[in-house]
């Protein structure tokens, strides 16, 4: 099928590459020129696993290309899927001008009985101002709209896309069902449950899946909090409650608390629509509000290993990216927990093995370091905030000889506590008892 994407940012070059990897011939398009010549040259702008080899692979078959011109992307298209940024206002809703403009730029192009795919996480009802946005435009025009929504973690959004739990579909004409049925036939046909439903249902199975998501990790943080008072250990806790398999153990980690560009924004979104719809919820705004104080917390944690007071303190970390696996710092609660250890007087020392770009603009009072080893060097507490592999597996005498101070602040639980006491460490983690140097 001939399909176009619309936005290249990771929702859409992901969902474009994967669309050709499927089989489909895929026009991306997007309006940042330095972005699509880049990608002409085959460059990724992006940092996300297995994307790279997808581009080239599809790329040399040409079921891929890429476009500035919406008259070269949209005339042919059975089915225009939108994936622009929608980031958040300061007032909590959605900035939806980028859907706005890409309605009426694809409008005067779209082809009679074509689907557009609403990808991008929009409010409720955005999917059917669109409609109204590219009907006004084209008063006599037959097509369609269709939500569906994607489900793609940063980091592992090629796998999620090729191996999805469920692909859901809003829309009520039977022929962009039909359309959607045939795109996602290589999937539905291994068994893949392809949901339909009217579309305001597919724009909230997002913000609730997400909002979900967030309360869970601010619900299990606050238990982790709960551990270390009493004495139990949160590892414990979360394998003996995600064995219901009502639960589940998965999203089941406690750590700093939950960032990036999606389950911030999207819990902010959904209590805003909940708030203009007279259907206010409470516990989403109790799991944003816990998340953010999250921050604060998780400094004092650092304060508190260091005896007290952090003025004139080193202190190396590790980890900037608001998970492993991505370059991404966006909402990072690295980037806050860095800065509240600055603004107490400490010295900062960073390495991150792919952040360390954005984190010099947003950062400038850190000092990086070219490698894990170099960040520790000499410092009085070592703290990790991001999960990346190879903090985990860290060369645990090299590190002790390493530091000033033999002090670990883990908000990731990396290391055994035993491991790290019999290791010669004063150990602080999440949820766990703190551990001392056994010998
Ligand atoms: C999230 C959702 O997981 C995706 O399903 C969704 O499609 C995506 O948002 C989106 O809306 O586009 P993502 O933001 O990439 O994906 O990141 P997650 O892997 O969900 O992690 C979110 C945050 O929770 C991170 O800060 C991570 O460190 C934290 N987290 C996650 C934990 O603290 N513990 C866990 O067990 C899992």
């Amino acid at each position: 099928m001939q399909l176009a994407v619309i936005g290249t940012g990771y929702v859409g070059l992901v969902t474009g590459a994967c669309l050709a990897e499927l089989g489909h011939s895929v026009t991306c398009l997007d309006i940042d020129k330095g972005k699509i010549a880049a990608l002409q040259a085959g460059e990724v702008p992006i940092f996300e696993s297995g994307l790279e080899e997808l581009l080239e692979r599809n790329g040399d078959t040409g079921r891929i290309r890429f476009t500035t011109d919406y008259a070269a992307a949209i005339p042919g298209a059975e089915a225009v899927f939108v994936a622009v940024g929608t980031p958040s206002l300061a007032t909590g809703h959605a900035d939806l001008s980028q859907v706005t403009s890409a309605a009426a730029a694809l409008a005067p192009h779209l082809d009679r009985g074509a689907t557009v795919v609403m990808k991008s996480t929009v409010p409720v009802g955005t999917t059917r101002t669109m409609q109204a946005t590219i009907q006004e435009a084209r008063p006599d025009l037959a097509f369609e709209v269709a939500s569906n929504p994607e489900f793609l973690r940063q980091g592992a959004a090629v796998d999620d896309f090729m191996h999805p739990d469920r692909i859901v579909i809003g829309t009520i004409s039977e022929r962009a069902e039909a359309t959607m049925r045939r795109i996602y036939h290589p999937f539905v046909s291994t068994g893949v449950p392809m949901l339909f439903m009217r579309i305001e249902g597919a724009e909230l199975v997002k913000y609730a899946s997400n909002a979900f998501l967030a309360i869970k990790l601010a619900f299990v943080n606050e238990i982790a909090d709960l551990c270390e008072q009493v004495g139990a250990d949160i590892e414990d806790v979360t394998t003996g409650v995600g064995l219901d398999s009502r639960i589940s153990n998965r999203f089941l980690a406690a750590g700093p608390g939950f960032g990036g560009s999606c389950l911030p924004k999207d819990t902010q979104a959904l209590l805003h629509t909940s708030q203009v719809h007279g259907a206010p919820s409470r516990v989403v705004g109790a799991a944003v509000d816990a998340n953010l104080g999250r921050r604060s917390g998780m400094a004092r944690k650092v304060v508190t290993a260091a005896g007290g007071s952090l003025q004139g303190k080193q202190i190396a970390v590790l980890g900037l990216t608001f998970k492993a696996n991505t370059d991404d710092l966006r909402e990072s609660p690295a980037v806050d927990v860095v800065r509240a250890l600055i603004g107490l007087g400490a010295k900062v020392r960073a390495f991150d093995p792919q952040g360390m770009g954005q984190a010099r603009r947003i950062l400038p009072d850190v000092d990086y370091a070219s490698g894990t080893y170099e960040a520790i060097d000499g410092a009085d507490v070592l703290v990790i905030l991001t999960e990346w592999a190879e903090f985990a597996t860290l060369d645990l005498a090299r590190v002790r000889q390493a530091l000033a101070e033999p002090v670990v602040v883990d908000l990731r639980n990396l290391y055994d506590p035993a491991e790290m006491a019999a290791a010669g460490f004063h150990y602080h983690s999440i949820g766990r008892p703190v551990a001392t140097p056994s010998s």
